[in-house]
């Protein structure tokens, strides 16, 4: 553990010991920024804390522990932990002023490439946690209450947090699983490889464990995590090392797994094993997160992609082949360096040509400690936006028509959450649309057939197929 550069500052008071006492009821309130692996290590880090008495809480002002996850993927991402901190240090003062005390915690990818500069722009901050370090959350505590000034620890160890998590807890229907950590590939605009380390994947059994304790409490759909998830060779039975396509077959045979989903995948780490899995594997949904970035060549060879626009192409007509009905969706960015317009029109041309039915896309935006940040020929801020704008005005064309294709199907939904009105669910397609429908709230948590009536830009609105025929009527199922 790396110790503390930064002592005896003014501001930052010695933290009493009310903080670790376990037997004290305090508030935790954490704010998550960025992608899924964060939203998965925010619950982690809860129940890191829950045995020192922590309970969760919905805003920061009645919060004795606040905790920023950040994300550095993209400098407004970056910027937005500054002035959230800034927000948090008038909270943390008009506390004090009452006598409370309140701990802050920056963890996340801003704090592993930034730890000092935040200790130094924000003195308000007590510690500082890395994305593979939090499972110490409690130690630090403990330091920060016993040391003047903050504390830091941004190491990449050894032994993966994982040996030392808690049990998982199972919140709601649908669940986040992170299987898959760090990143090798290094493509030249990315802090991922930087922020989170080197590549590291959990055992199978480690991750069947996980699922069967969330299956076990009440979810339904479960979604597998990784910067790089595809890139999982996890320690399999007998230590024989195993892909993505065995892990889901295994956790396939979990009574009552309904729903299998896995993000971020990488199109030159698609195999025949997982093309077999989404062929045979009906709970493995038909939609599929894969970021391509950009449809030139020459980009994505300047980007260090690791794949070419053929290999794409074949990688998406396979998965096809082996389940028709699969859908895509994708991350693009627009103004890499050295784009030029003829590079930009053939990205419009690769998403047109495989109507990706979601995206994300984005402006790129120049990473410090990254190659990209150093190339030539950056491109003017206008010219990105422009193209950010002819982008998604497509993507939303695309997306739209496929929302209205829906009309008439009947498509497998999980009712998740309750809807605006009363007699009102929400649920979403296997593509991920949320669907809004009149059914009985003890469907809450079913995956149930619904008739899409009528779709609009964002969302769908369906009627419920009365499921005494169950899903010999949902379109898709297969025998
Ligand atoms: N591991 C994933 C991506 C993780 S980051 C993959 O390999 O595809 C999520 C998305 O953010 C990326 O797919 C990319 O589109 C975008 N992104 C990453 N770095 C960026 C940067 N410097 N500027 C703009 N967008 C970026
Ligand atoms: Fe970043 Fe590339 Fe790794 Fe994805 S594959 S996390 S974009 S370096
Ligand atoms: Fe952001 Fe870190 Fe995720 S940089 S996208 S929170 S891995």
């Amino acid at each position: 553990m790396r110790s503390d550069p930064i002592r005896g500052r003014s501001d930052r008071s010695s933290l009493n010991f009310r903080y670790w006492a376990p037997f004290l009821v305090k508030k935790l309130y954490i704010k998550t920024y960025g992608c899924q692996m964060n939203v998965y290590d925010s619950q982690r880090m809860a129940d890191v804390l829950t045995p020192l008495g922590y309970e969760a809480t919905d805003g920061p002002d009645d919060a004795d522990m606040m905790v920023l996850n950040t994300c550095h993927i993209r400098e407004k991402a970056a910027e937005k932990v500054y002035s959230e901190l800034g927000r948090i240090r008038a909270i943390k003062d008009s506390r004090a002023e009452d006598g409370k005390e309140t701990i802050v915690a920056v963890a996340g990818c801003v704090a592993q490439a930034e730890g000092e500069e935040i200790m130094r722009r924000a003195p308000c901050v007590d510690m500082v946690v890395g994305p593979q370090t939090y499972h110490r959350l409690p130690e630090l505590i403990a330091r920060a209450a016993r040391e003047t000034g903050g504390v830091m620890d941004l190491e990449f160890p050894v032994d993966p947090k994982f040996d030392y998590l808690p049990p998982v807890s199972a919140r709601g229907f649908s669940a986040f699983l992170s299987i898959q950590e760090g990143c090798d590939k290094f493509c030249t605009f990315c802090v991922v490889p930087y922020t989170r380390g080197a590549e590291y994947s959990r055992p199978v059994a480690d991750v069947v464990e996980e699922a069967a304790l969330l299956v076990a409490g009440g979810v339904r759909e479960i979604t597998l995590l990784g910067q790089n998830v595809n890139a999982y060779h996890g320690a399999g039975p007998a230590e024989k090392v195993v892909g993505l396509g065995t892990l889901i077959r295994k956790l396939d045979a979990i009574d009552g797994l309904s729903a299998i989903r896995y993000t971020t995948s990488h199109p030159a780490d698609v195999d025949e094993e997982l093309i077999r899995a989404h062929g045979e594997v009906e709970a493995l949904m038909p939609f599929l997160h894969l970021p391509v970035q950009s449809g030139s060549d020459r980009i994505l060879g300047a980007m260090n992609r690791h794949h070419n626009i053929d290999h794409y192409r074949d990688v998406i007509a396979r998965l096809k082949a082996a389940r028709p009905d699969l859908k895509f969706s994708t991350d693009l960015i627009v103004g890499f360096p050295g784009e030029t317009d003829a590079d930009f029109e053939a990205t419009m041309a690769l998403v047109k040509e495989i109507g990706f039915v979601q995206a994300f896309s984005f402006k790129y935006s120049a990473r410090p400690g990254t190659p990209g940040a150093v190339m030539p020929n950056h491109v003017p801020e206008g010219v990105k936006s422009e193209r950010l704008a002819a982008l998604q005005s497509t993507l939303l064309e695309i997306q739209v028509a496929f929302n209205d294709d829906c009309v008439g199907r009947t498509l497998p939904v999980l009712l998740d959450r309750a809807g605006r009105h009363p007699g009102q669910l929400v649920g979403r397609t296997p593509y991920m649309q949320p669907v809004h429908l009149d059914a009985p709230a003890v469907l809450m948590g079913e995956i149930v057939p619904v008739t899409i009536a009528a779709a609009h830009r964002n969302s769908l609105t369906g009627v419920l197929v009365d499921h005494s025929a169950e899903s010999l009527a949902v379109e898709g199922a297969r025998a």
